[in-house]
Formats: structure tokens, sequence, C-alpha cells
């Protein structure tokens, strides 16, 4: 049985006021189907990480719906919906967001510390570092380590607090070839071993296709739909 975790209903949004207002997403539909692995492409301003913003509740729609297993989230106090996304959200950006004045640690038990967990925080930290290849690292101020290192310090911490969800903005964008390879590897073992649904907004056609479905989007519209679960 595949069940839809997240429902994205005809969702619109603009950005700015009177004749600046730009309509960054004109009407958009979508469901995410649990444990799929979903690519959104399209090119640069077409409104894709507005879309994951908005799936991922950093942000709220101006018109559309959008539902979490089945429950509407529009009516949600934002302090709820900050603790549905701490709790069941991970996000991986393409510039990292982490604290460059905090430790590996300190940035990866984040998720943690805000949700209160205290119990075996840091086995629970050392643990995910250790499948990133980071143990060693753990007590470092982020700001010296490498470019792939610190996507993988950001992958650690988007998953430590065991999201259903992971929403990646371009998470190889900033890496070389290599580094890309390990950090999309790394995201497609959490989706398949761990059954994390996958969204991700990527530029890379080959990362793309390992994903089971695309969407492409163009000028704030839902162009088309490929892969597996295209019917669904
Ligand atoms: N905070 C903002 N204020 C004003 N306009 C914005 C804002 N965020 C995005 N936009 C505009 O909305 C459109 C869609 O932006 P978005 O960031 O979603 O594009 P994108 O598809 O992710 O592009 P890229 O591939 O370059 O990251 C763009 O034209 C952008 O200029
Ligand atoms: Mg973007």
């Amino acid at each position: 049985m595949t069940e839809t975790v997240l429902s994205v209903r005809d969702i619109q949004k603009s950005y700015g006021s009177g004749s600046g207002r730009f309509r960054a997403l004109k009407g958009v539909s979508l469901n995410l189907v649990e444990g799929e692995s979903l690519a959104i492409v399209g090119k640069s301003g077409s409104g894709k990480s507005t879309l994951l913003h908005l799936m991922g509740l950093l942000d709220i729609p101006d018109e559309g719906e959008i539902l979490y297993r089945g429950k509407s989230l529009s009516a949600l106090t934002s302090r709820a919906a900050d603790t549905l996304r701490n709790q069941e959200f991970g996000f991986v950006f393409q510039s990292f967001h982490l604290d460059p004045h905090s430790t590996v640690a300190e940035n990866v038990s984040m998720p943690l510390v805000i949700g209160g967990v205290k119990k075996d925080r840091r086995r629970r930290v050392i643990e995910v570092l250790d499948r990133l290849g980071l143990a060693d690292r753990a007590d470092e101020r982020t700001s010296v380590l490498s470019g792939g290192q610190k996507q993988r310090v950001a992958i650690a911490r988007a998953v430590i607090a065991k999201p259903r969800i992971l929403f990646a903005d371009e998470p190889t964008g900033a890496l070389d070839s290599t580094n890309g390879e390990t950090v999309s590897q790394l995201l497609f073992d959490l989706n398949k071993q761990e059954g994390i649904t996958l969204v991700m907004v990527t530029h890379s056609p080959e990362l793309a296709s390992t994903c089971v479905r695309q969407v492409v989007i163009s000028d704030g519209l839902l162009l088309s739909t490929s892969g597996e679960g295209a019917a669904r």
C-alpha cells in the first residue's frame, strides 16, 4: 500500500507587493507518497525552492492548502507547525546553514536540543556522525571543515531526529563530483534503508533520474510528472 504523506493542493505564493509583486507559484498540486524519492527540477527562478519551503512548512502559501497525513495544516498555530517540522521533517540546504562557531556535534544535536531530547544525546550524535565518516571531527568547529564535510554535517543534523520526510535543496550543488556522489549516495541510503521520504531539488539530471519520480516546474507551474509514480 502506498500512502500519501503530504498533499499540496493548488498552492500559490507571491513575493513583494504592488507593481513589484512576483507570482512565484501559480497553483501547484502534488501528492507525496510515503517512502518515495521525488526530484523537483526546473530552470533557475522557476519556483523550486519556494515549493520546497512551503512543503516543509518553512513558509506559508497565500492560497491553497497543504495536508500532512490527511490533516490540513492551514489551521496550525506557528508553534504547532514548528513542533511538527522539528519532529517529522529534516532539511538540507545548498548553503549548509551551519553555525560556524559551534562544533560539529553541537550543530548536529540542535534538533534534539530543540525537541527537548536529553537522553543519549551525545551517543546518538556520535552514532550518526560515525555513519557519515565524521565521528573524529565531532568537537571541531564547522568553520574548519571542507564543503563536502559541511554538507555531511548538515545531513547528520537533518536526520538525527529521525524525520519522516527529508527535504533537500540542491544538496550536491556546492560540491565537487566525488563529494557530490558521496552525499547523494547517503541520501538514497537513508531513503531505502530507513524509509525516509526524500524530496530533492536538483539541477543534476543524473541525480533527478535516480529518484523514482520527477516533477518539472516552469514559471511557477507544475509542467509534468514522470517516473514510476507518475500515474499516482
Ligand atoms: N524572498 C523573496 N523575495 C522576493 N522574491 C523572491 C523571494 N524568494 C524567491 N523570490 C523570487 O521567486 C522566484 C522563484 O524563486 P525560487 O527561489 O523558488 O526559484 P528556484 O527555482 O529555486 O531557483 P534556483 O534554481 O535559482 O534556486 C524567483 O523569481 C525569485 O526571484
Ligand atoms: Mg532554489
